[in-house]
């Protein structure tokens, strides 16, 4: 197996709900390492960059407004096949087709509001963590 490096945020419905400690005690119990965490008002230009590939999409004005509408944790995670453990325990990106124990079944309130966001491939995974983390802020 290999050991990987995927990134992390939970997202502005969970830091209201006071949630980040139950969704990190799910990201550990799944074997993940919080490798690097911290805490940001995210800007709208860094919102609209780090989601860029959505730019056409009808949805991405709103994602934009309400990843910024209040704080967000963001994080490196380490573990054997980091990218898909984390998106195993994460659940389907709408709440309402997540399988049951998965973070976005527990905790999400739709599919905007869903807790979580987690790369989607290894390369993603590396453009992600290096658009908020440097290299001696991740302690493995
Ligand atoms: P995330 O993994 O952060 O990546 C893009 C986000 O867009 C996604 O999670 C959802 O929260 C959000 N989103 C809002 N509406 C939709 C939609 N109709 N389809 C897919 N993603 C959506």
């Amino acid at each position: 197996m290999a050991l990987e490096q995927t990134f992390s945020i939970v997202k502005p419905d969970a830091t209201r709900r006071n949630l980040t400690g139950k969704i990190n005690a799910k990201l550990e119990e799944a074997g993940l390492r919080i490798v690097a965490q911290k805490r940001i008002l995210m800007t709208r230009a860094q919102a609209e960059n780090f989601y860029g590939v959505h730019r056409e999409r009808p949805f991405f004005n709103d994602l934009v407004d309400f990843m910024i509408s209040g704080p967000v944790v963001v994080q490196v995670l380490e573990g054997d096949n980091a990218v898909a453990r984390n998106r195993e325990v994460m659940g389907a990106t709408n709440p309402a087709n997540a399988a049951p124990g998965t973070i976005r079944k527990e905790f999400a309130e739709s599919i905007e509001a869903n807790s979580v966001h987690g790369s989607d491939s290894l390369e993603n995974a590396k453009v992600e963590i290096a658009y908020f983390f440097s290299g001696c802020e991740i302690v493995g």
